[in-house]
């Protein structure tokens, strides 16, 4: 009895946990391959430049460019070619969202 109230309560508290997440976006998700080069949430420390902030239309506008190879990189021209414009597109919505 006892056993199964512990349980009952755990799983309570579990569901209180998952109800308090907020949702995250396909964005937001997506967005967060991109941290380990250009910051956490996209604010870098580094010599590679901060993507928070910036406007949408500008990172979309960037990432584009890579993947047609109208603009040379390193490592961006393969990472852009890994994404769909949709993908691209809600990407820059949820950086442009993010404080600088
Ligand atoms: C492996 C490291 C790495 C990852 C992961 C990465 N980037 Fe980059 N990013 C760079 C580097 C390095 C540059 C400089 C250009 C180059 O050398 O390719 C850059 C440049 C950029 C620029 C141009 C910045 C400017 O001011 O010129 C944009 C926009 C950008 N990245 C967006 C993204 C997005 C969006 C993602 C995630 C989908 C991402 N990057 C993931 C390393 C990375």
């Amino acid at each position: 009895m006892l056993r199964k109230l512990l349980l009952t309560s755990l799983l309570c508290a579990a569901g209180a946990v998952q109800a308090a997440t907020p949702m995250v976006t396909p964005g937001q998700s997506l967005a967060a391959t991109c941290y380990n080069c250009h910051g956490p949430q996209g604010v870098s420390t580094a010599a590679i430049p901060s993507l928070a902030g910036r406007s949408a239309a500008s990172i979309v506008e960037t990432m584009t460019e890579y993947k047609s190879g109208k603009r040379t990189g390193t490592i961006m021209p393969q990472i852009a070619k890994g994404y769909t414009d949709a993908q691209i597109a809600s990407i820059a919505t949820y950086l442009s969202q993010q404080k600088p």
